[in-house]
């Protein structure tokens, strides 16, 4: 027997986005239940994103979630960018903006939403298959099972954050979605290593490809390196990794790496995606489900929390005020804001890796465009701007 639940809205995805907005619609008085294909466990130990934006923090600090990240997060005011071991940029977020980034792993952000949705015992179901959205136009509900047992979620609305490979996006009819998408011929290869990070965010461009220098505390590094889109983390032994990240740093940096055993490595796929529109009758879609960037600019998450932000605000003016008109613009005004990171990241994607079969000339106009960046203190401030997001 199929058993039923009611609620105000279904969300379908535990990852950050759907967390989060369930958090936020508790604090509003609007009921929600979330469904997660993954256990707990595994989404709990995810290793992704690691730089949030000052507004995505400050939406954080509003649903009460900045308790651990006010202790343990690293603020960043500048960021360094290297370019073919020669010259290094220091880009000035705060004396260009007067806002940062801030170092705070997306899986202690995940952590820090399971237990705040334990402590209001919201309800949730891990470990589900075949969650499944219908009827979107009128009496939206969504079929799952769990365990052997069927159950029927109504609702007035759902929201798909089940990211890329999710059932919510692909539940709008073809007819209706418009797709924009770019795969990059090249991944990262990420390596979490239990040694004392660089001092510096590091970006650095060299022939052989992209590195990046992270953290995620004083004891913890996040390095990343370009790889072939066809390499697997066993062609990448320890010691291989190292060495790419020495000859892709400048020499004079060298002294500042710390190398060390890894505890994980992984690596992921590159890709720019878009689909529109975001909302479908009563189906709204957040993070992932709709969009994806290229890490380099380090902007996937944060637009999670922006399109959650936004999608909260409306739904709180609908559930307690009797007012829709926030949930019609959800869609366009996500959207401005998710179209400004597609393009820098593919801005800075095109910018800090080497592209296969790229031609002499393509090559020419990368350095003219370094050259204009370092040169240009304006130019510098855009890109600052740009870099530590639209506000809210
Ligand atoms: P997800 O995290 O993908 O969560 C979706 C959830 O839905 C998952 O838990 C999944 O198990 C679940 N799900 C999927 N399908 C189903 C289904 N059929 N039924 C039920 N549940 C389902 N972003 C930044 O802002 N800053 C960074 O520094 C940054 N660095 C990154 C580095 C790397 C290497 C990578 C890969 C990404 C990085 N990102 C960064 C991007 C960021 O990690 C993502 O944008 C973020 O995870 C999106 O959150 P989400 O909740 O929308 O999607
Ligand atoms: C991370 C940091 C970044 O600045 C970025 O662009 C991508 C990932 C990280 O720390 O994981």
């Amino acid at each position: 027997m199929t058993l039923k639940i009611k609620t105000d809205v279904a969300i379908i995805g535990g990852g950050p986005a759907g967390m989060l907005l369930s958090h936020m619609l508790d604090l509003s008085g609007i009921k929600s239940v979330v469904i997660e294909q993954k256990p707990r466990a595994y989404v709990l130990e995810r290793i992704r994103a690691g730089m949030l934006e000052s507004g995505t923090v400050d939406v954080l600090r509003q649903a009460g979630l900045t308790g651990r990240l006010d202790r343990e997060a690293i603020i960043q005011e500048k960021v360094h960018y290297g370019f073919q071991g020669k010259e290094t940029l220091i880009l000035d977020l705060k004396a260009h903006t007067g806002r940062w980034l801030t170092a705070y792993g997306q899986t202690a952000i995940t952590q820090d939403l399971y237990a705040a949705h334990d402590k209001a015992e919201r309800m949730l179901f891990d470990g589900v298959a075949d969650a499944q959205p219908h009827d979107l136009m009128h009496s939206p509900h969504v079929t799952f099972t769990k365990e052997g047992q069927a159950y029927d979620v109504e609702c007035s609305y759902i929201v798909g954050c089940d990211g890329f490979h999710g059932v919510s996006r692909t539940s709008i009819p073809t007819s209706v979605r418009k797709e924009w998408e770019q795969v990059y011929p090249f991944g990262w290869l990420g390596v979490l290593a239990e040694v004392p990070p660089m001092p510096e965010l590091f970006y650095a461009r060299h022939t052989d490809g992209f590195l990046l220098a992270s953290k995620r505390s004083p004891t913890r590094s996040r390095y990343y390196v370009q790889v072939p889109a066809c390499d697997h983390v066993s062609d990448w032994s320890d010691d291989r990794f190292w060495q790419a990240v020495y000859k892709r740093l400048s020499t004079e940096f060298h002294h500042r790496v710390t190398t060390g055993p890894s505890i994980e490595k992984s690596i992921a796929p590159l890709r720019s995606f878009v689909s529109e529109p975001m909302q479908y009758g009563r189906l709204f879609l957040a993070g992932d489900a709709a969009h994806i960037v290229p890490p380099t600019g380090a902007k996937g998450l944060n637009l999670a929390v922006s399109d959650v932000y936004y999608l909260h605000r409306a739904m709180d003016a609908f559930f307690n005020h009797d007012n829709p008109n926030l949930l019609e613009e959800y869609g366009s005004t996500a959207l401005r804001r998710v179209w400004s990171s597609v393009n820098l990241s593919w801005k800075l994607t095109k910018l800090f890796h080497a592209f296969p079969g790229e031609s002499a000339f393509e090559q020419k106009l990368r350095e003219n465009d370094f050259d204009l960046l370092l040169d240009h203190p304006p130019m510098q401030a855009a890109m600052a701007y740009e870099k530590v997001g639209l506000r809210l």
